[in-house]
């Protein structure tokens, strides 16, 4: 598998891979994603396996910590990993930075605490109704 920074070309392949995600089409439309990468507000990275797209990730930086997500496997890639070498991936590009801290906001509704606490990310806290009557955790990991 093969990691590679995604441009302003890949944002319907974005869409696309986020919209097993909730209500994508008010927080990761391609036309959002295009504007998020044109402006440098986030990053985004796909995953690559013998060239076809498994999977793919957003991420932002401010001066003490890595924000991660949206992240997304395709369905049949799922369960082999993909997810958590980019979290690693992710985790690298934090370090690179010098920075020490990674977290993002998870969807009760996802389901994954047991992804990321799997890879050394701890829950940090729980927000009821954080949008859409949606709870919410937060998971981070101390890099
Ligand atoms: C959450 C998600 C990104 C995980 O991606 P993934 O590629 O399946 O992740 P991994 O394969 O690294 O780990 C998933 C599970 O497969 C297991 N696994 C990893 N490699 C495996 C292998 N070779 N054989 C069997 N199981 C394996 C892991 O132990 C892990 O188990 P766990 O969930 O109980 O911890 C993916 O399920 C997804 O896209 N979900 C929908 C979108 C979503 O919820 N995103 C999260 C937003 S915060």
């Amino acid at each position: 598998m093969r990691t590679q920074r995604g441009t302003t070309t890949d944002a319907p392949t974005l869409e696309q891979l986020f919209s097993v995600l909730y209500k994508p089409e008010l927080k990761w439309s391609e036309e959002k994603i295009r504007e998020e990468i044109k402006s440098g507000e986030k990053d985004y990275y796909l995953a690559l396996d013998n060239n076809e797209i498994v999977g793919a990730f957003g991420i932002s930086f401010d001066d003490s910590s890595a924000k991660f997500g949206p992240l997304a496997v395709k369905d049949k890639n799922r369960k082999r990993g993909v997810g958590s070498k980019l979290l690693s991936f992710a985790e690298e590009l934090a370090r690179g930075r010098g920075l020490s801290r990674i977290w993002c906001y998870s969807l009760e509704r996802y389901n994954v605490a047991n992804f990321y606490q799997n890879n050394g990310w701890v829950e940090e806290r729980f927000i009821q109704d954080f949008w859409d009557g949606q709870n919410c955790f937060v998971y981070a990991k101390k890099l």
